[in-house]
């Protein structure tokens, strides 16, 4: 029998590594009432990351942790599950995070992390996917919503929505293009899981209507 993914009210914790414009985006859908969800905090692995600021800026509380203060991967992520339980996070939304997850994380918040990659998965996962994707000539790229697993942007695929590649474009016009579909569909994703319409089975995610 197969069991919706964290349904009701989201408790979220955002883990951006930089700007955080989808951070902003998604507080904005939490503002107009068409998320259902708060943010209960902000972590960055990178103390000068500007999306610790944005959080702040919105009263959301903003936490730096070095991963570097730490002997392992498995003794950063045991702080980080230590600071997700205190602020009571259910759901873990991955913004611009720039780190593998380990298992420390993922057992302890089990398809209830969640990842937004500037591609269509399985194509260009890594860094710098929109330039990945100029390079090759693809005609179409876009953005993926996926629950996170082990591997790099390879978890089971909850959303995707696509752009065109068009001739002239730059790793950065490609970029900016995409960015504006992500900033719609990853608060869609979440508002589903908040439904309760998300199901898991095997690498299969399936959306009740
Ligand atoms: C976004 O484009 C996101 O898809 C990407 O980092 C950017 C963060 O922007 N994530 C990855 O590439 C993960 N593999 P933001 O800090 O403005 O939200």
């Amino acid at each position: 029998m197969m069991q919706a993914i964290a349904p009701g009210r989201l408790q979220l914790a955002i883990l951006a590594s930089g700007r955080g414009s989808n951070f902003d985006a998604l507080c904005q859908a939490i503002e107009r009432g068409e998320l259902d969800a708060d943010v209960r905090v902000l972590i960055s692995d990178i103390e000068s990351a500007p999306a610790l600021g944005k959080a702040k800026s919105r009263k959301i509380d903003a936490v730096f942790i070095n991963p570097r203060d730490f002997g392992s991967r498995d003794e950063y992520e045991a702080e980080l599950v230590e600071v997700l339980k205190s602020h009571q996070v259910t759901v873990v939304v991955l913004a611009g995070y720039m780190r593998l997850v380990g298992r420390i994380l993922l057992d302890a918040y089990k398809h209830r992390i969640v990842n937004i990659h500037p591609a269509l998965l399985p194509s260009f996962p890594g860094l710098h996917a929109q330039q990945q994707a100029v390079d090759y000539g693809v005609k179409f790229s876009g953005c993926t919503v996926h629950i996170v697993d082990q591997g790099m942007d390879t978890g089971p695929i909850i959303m995707q929505e696509v752009v065109p590649v068009l001739p002239d474009d730059t790793g950065d016009t490609l970029a900016d293009r995409i960015l504006a579909k992500e900033h719609k569909t990853y608060w869609r994703s979440l508002q589903l899981l908040a439904q309760g319409r998300i199901y898991i089975e095997g690498r299969k995610v399936f959306i009740k209507d």
